[in-house]
């Protein structure tokens, strides 16, 4: 079979060519049959062409036309002219030509397919997951690639050109310190020891600070043996920043620089910096959430200073005991079912609430569910809460953690139900003033918020033992749309510091030796005050894609289960391979 190399690609041709002699190469997307005419839609990386087989062409050339199916690679040579007025498609780049096939070369069939290209929505995830290499041919997944591909690019030439080296550090380590369980890697020469795959490259990147590589950056692989969801996979790809000699604000700066250069070239999105800053305690308490979506309002009010004035005694005994009760006003809502509440009682319920409490304003009154215990204060709540005829308010009381995480899931909730956010929009802020540790209830002791490696702020050095609690740390995330796309923090230079923090976490200095020993010997030969920051790549390429999961945009990823159906890992290894790694397996018990 002779193959015909193309002379141009499906998505180049415009009527500048009418008249040229050409030879593409792509599958048969769709083809039509009109009597003696016949249509194919030959499409390849670059687009889809229009392919015409007249009704006088040759039998020869009819009857290779009548074999093609749908995703047969194919090759055809022919002229490009233009398409009759009326025949012309405005909504193709290549809509005003066709291309008169002269000569047709099958060069490889295609079985019947499992779905068709273009039509994934029709697909269950698991099949298109099998057979990738054909989801991957869709305009949606070919675009989303494309954007992955722009914006690793803009990254690498943007923290170039402000002086960070690329540097790749290794991915057979002993375990880092991310707070997810590592993926292990046995050793065949050393049996019974094990590596680590990197949660992120974090250590490694602190000890290039002591090297002197004052900014570094990698475009790193991480992996984290966890539960995968819409925005987590068990391996995945950060944007691993870090720098000496620099305060939070010098990696605001870089890093507000990077998203606006990378979204500008990638999706052509001009993004306005520096991005705003909310503290945590002031996110929890507006948005009862420490990674808000603030393409819409929707913001949690306060019912506490209405409580003890009502009659709800729920509330009160909520109150009296140290909790607070969180409002949220959904404008025009008023007319929202018992069904509806229900199932948002549901979400607050999720987040640990009792209950979801509610009333619609009507008029100047309130009126509905716990209405009947505020009746006299009516005026006074709309006037506070800026509520109007037809809203609904919603209210948890609890205490302050859970009303606001409780009524901040309701809100996120609504936001998407009722399409609050526009489309194409990008809200990034900059979440600060963490805590340093978070109390874990089952264990009974504090751990560290983000790694044990981040800074306290400095106010709080003298009496980091007293009130382990209520320590800020000098770290930061990056949210947008509801998403943390990023994560960083000032680090412990200070061996002293450091060995306070592991004495507050319960580390004994023998523990921290053995985990972390290089890193802490590494510390004793001037390391250089530094900081940083790690963007998670596939979450930022799936905004910009505007995906509802990160599956989407990485070409093989796992599936919910951490399994790949396409080449069916995780799967068994020989007993061969199990003996040279001396490890036998033990059934789990039924
Ligand atoms: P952290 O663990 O917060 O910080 O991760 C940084 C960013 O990586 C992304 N991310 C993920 N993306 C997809 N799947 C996952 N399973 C996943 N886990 C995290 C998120 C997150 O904000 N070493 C520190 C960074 C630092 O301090 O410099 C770190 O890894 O977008």
């Amino acid at each position: 079979m002779v193959y015909m190399k193309r002379t141009a690609t499906c998505g180049e041709l415009r009527a500048d060519h009418i008249g040229n002699e050409v030879v593409l190469n792509g599958w048969v997307h769709r083809r039509r049959d009109h009597g003696g005419i016949s249509f194919i839609n030959l499409r390849d990386r670059y687009g889809i062409t229009q392919v015409v087989i007249d009704d006088n062409a040759p039998d020869n050339l009819k009857a290779t036309a009548a074999e093609l199916k749908y995703e047969y690679c194919i090759a055809v040579r022919g002229k490009v002219r233009g398409r009759p007025e009326g025949m012309k498609n405005p909504s193709m780049p290549t809509g005003d030509i066709e291309v008169a096939a002269e000569e047709i070369v099958i060069l490889s069939t295609c079985e019947v397919l499992p779905f068709m290209i273009d039509e994934r929505t029709d697909a269950k995830e698991d099949l298109r997951l099998k057979y990738r290499y054909l989801d991957l041919r869709s305009g949606a997944m070919q675009r989303n690639i494309r954007i992955r591909h722009e914006a690793a690019f803009r990254v690498r030439e943007y923290l170039r050109s402000r002086g960070f080296y690329e540097i790749e550090t290794p991915t057979l380590i002993k375990s880092t310190p991310e707070g997810a369980r590592d993926f292990i890697v046995p050793s065949r020469i050393h049996p019974g020891k094990f590596y680590a795959l990197p949660q992120s490259p974090q250590l490694f990147k602190q000890i290039l600070m002591v090297s002197g590589f004052d900014r570094y950056f990698q475009i790193a692989r991480c992996y984290r043996d966890e539960d995968a969801r819409g925005d987590r996979q068990l391996e995945f790809t950060q944007i691993d920043m870090e720098m000496s000699f620099v305060s939070r604000e010098d990696v605001f700066e870089v890093t507000e620089g990077m998203m606006q250069h990378m979204f500008h070239h990638a999706i052509g999105a001009d993004l306005s910096i520096p991005f705003p800053r909310l503290s945590w305690e002031e996110a929890m308490d507006r948005y009862g959430s420490d990674k808000p979506d603030l393409r819409f309002g929707l913001e949690l009010q306060d019912f506490t200073p209405f409580v003890q004035e009502g009659t709800f005694s729920v509330f009160k005994e909520v109150v009296a005991a140290g909790g607070i009760v969180k409002a949220l006003v959904v404008p025009g809502c008023g007319g929202f079912s018992r069904k509806q509440i229900a199932d948002l009682e549901q979400t607050a319920k999720t987040f640990k609430a009792q209950g979801l409490a509610w009333m619609k304003v009507t008029g100047q009154s309130l009126e509905g569910g716990v209405a009947k215990f505020y009746e006299s204060l009516a005026p006074r709540i709309l006037q506070a809460f800026g509520a109007k005829d037809g809203d609904l308010i919603l209210l948890v009381g609890a205490p302050m953690r859970v009303a606001q995480i409780a009524l901040g899931a309701v809100r996120s909730r609504l936001g998407k139900e009722l399409n609050l956010a526009a489309p194409g929009t990008f809200s990034f802020v900059w979440i600060v003033d963490f805590p340093l540790f978070e109390w874990n209830e089952e264990l009974g002791k504090w751990e560290p918020a983000h790694h044990m490696f981040t800074m306290p702020q400095e106010q709080y050095l003298q009496t980091l033992e007293q009130d382990p609690g209520s320590v800020k740390g000098d770290m930061y995330d990056l949210v947008c749309n509801g998403y943390e796309v990023a994560s960083g923090s000032i680090r412990i230079h200070d061996p002293e510091i450091q060995k306070r923090i592991f004495n507050i976490v319960g580390y004994d200095p023998a523990d921290a030796e053995v985990r972390f020993g290089f890193l802490l010997n590494a510390f004793k030969y001037g390391p250089p005050p530094h900081g940083g920051i790690a963007p998670g790549f596939d979450r930022l390429v799936m905004i910009m894609c505007g995906e509802e999961t990160i599956r989407d945009v990485i070409a093989f990823p796992k599936n919910t289960l951490g399994v790949s159906p396409m080449d069916d890992s995780p799967s068994y290894v020989t007993e061969e391979q199990l003996k040279e790694l001396h490890i036998r397996i033990v059934p789990p018990e039924a």
